[in-house]
């Protein structure tokens, strides 16, 4: 069995990968693992450290957009598990072509290789925001798509084009549509983390707006043992919600966050909006648990705590990214991803 991941040197990818190398989804314990990334801003290869040793596992630094570099990854591959996106709300409405080019074009040079290839399986790693705000109640997988910023617009043509690649090639894509995730290496721009690096480091936490739009918040380990169960036994050409995390208010996170690190709502300056900032996101869960047994099995009460504590620890992860902070890619981010690359594995292609 060989397994591409696409995106795994990203926040959520890299759980996956670590998860799949150490054996924790049994039907793929021997699998070989071939990460294609192509190690922008969000990609680092710090986070594959745990497991970089082992010889099942090989890196590219390739791009998603580029037709050769994912021919030659798509040879001999049996399973897709394709993370690789632009991924950050924010960035995405103050500069939008960057996730048209990666989240469209990426995903359809994907597909297309997929299909020539003939791979067994094809994961296509979608998210909740495709459908939009929804004011009470869940989305179903069959509910319309109204996506509302650039990024989720971009997930949802990419979500449209894999129905697509099934309806007219037989490519055997199913579509997952997750929640907000948090956990261990997730960038510092996101708010967990953000918050946590702010307020560690003397700062205000900047909360939008009224601070009462709602996230469901799910652990990254719930989110990708959920893939996993997609890989496994979805079936080709459906869509499968994942969530069924804790529902809070930006708000109570943010009490929480202060509450854990022993500071006050002094430390919070209430900022303008983001633009189209979506209220509430609610998504149904009931047709991956009925049809594939999940359910997620994180309790948020211990793993928020244990998450901002691994922020704590782990300085020396996300001061260099703070650093080379910015609101657009930095050359300086990049060739300190090339030289790590150097180090790990050597080769650009396998
Ligand atoms: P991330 O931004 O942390 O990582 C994205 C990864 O993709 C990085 O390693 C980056 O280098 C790589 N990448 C970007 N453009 C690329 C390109 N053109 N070619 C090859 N690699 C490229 O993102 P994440 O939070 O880990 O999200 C992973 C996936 O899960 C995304 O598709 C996202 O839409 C989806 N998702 C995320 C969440 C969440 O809460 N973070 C929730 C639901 C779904
Ligand atoms: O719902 C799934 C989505 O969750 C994923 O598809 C995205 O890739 C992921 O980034 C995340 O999107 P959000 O926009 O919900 O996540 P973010 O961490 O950027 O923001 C969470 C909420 O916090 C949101 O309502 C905006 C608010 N926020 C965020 C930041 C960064 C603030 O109030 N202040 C901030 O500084």
């Amino acid at each position: 069995m060989r397994v591409l991941v696409t995106g795994g040197a990203g926040f959520i990818g890299s759980h996956f990968v670590r998860q799949l190398v150490s054996g924790a989804y049994p039907s793929y314990k021997d699998a070989e693992i071939l990460v294609l990334d192509a190690l922008t801003y969000a990609g680092n290869l710090a986070n594959l450290e745990p497991v970089v040793e082992d010889p099942r596992l090989r890196f590219v630094r390739g791009d998603i957009c580029d037709q050769e570099v994912v021919t030659q990854a798509m040879y001999g591959i049996d399973l897709v598990v394709h993370f690789a996106a632009e991924s950050h709300v924010d960035r995405s409405i103050s500069r939008s072509s960057e996730f048209v080019r990666t989240n469209v074009l990426g995903t359809h040079v994907l597909l297309d290789a997929a299909v020539n290839a003939g791979v067994g399986k094809f994961v296509h790693v979608s998210t909740d925001e495709v459908y939009g705000s929804i004011a009470s109640g869940s989305w179903r997988e069959d509910s319309p798509l109204e996506p509302n910023s650039p990024y989720a617009a971009s997930k949802a043509s990419s979500d449209l084009l894999a129905r697509a690649f099934h309806r007219t090639h037989g490519l055997p894509v199913c579509v997952t549509r997750c929640s907000n995730n948090y956990g261990p290496y997730q960038y510092p721009e996101k708010l967990i983390p953000f918050f946590v690096a702010n307020l560690l480091e003397g700062k205000q936490v900047p909360l939008y707006g009224d601070g009462e739009n709602r996230r469901d918040w799910l652990h990254v380990d719930d989110h990708c043992r959920g893939i996993a169960l997609v890989a496994e036994k979805g079936r080709p050409g459906s869509v499968y919600n994942i969530g069924g995390g804790t529902e809070l208010s930006n708000r109570d996170l943010t009490e929480l966050v202060l509450k854990h690190l022993g500071l006050g709502w002094s430390r919070v300056e209430m900022v303008s909006d983001r633009k189209a900032h979506d209220r509430r996101y609610s998504v149904d869960i009931s047709k991956i648990v009925d049809e594939l047994g999940y359910r997620p099995m994180v309790a948020f009460e211990e793993a928020l705590p244990e998450t901002v504590d691994w922020y704590v620890h782990n300085r020396r992860w996300w001061e260099p990214l703070r650093r080379r902070w910015s609101d657009s890619y930095l050359p300086s981010a990049e060739a300190v991803a090339r030289s790590a690359h150097d180090r790990f594995h050597g080769s650009s292609r396998h």
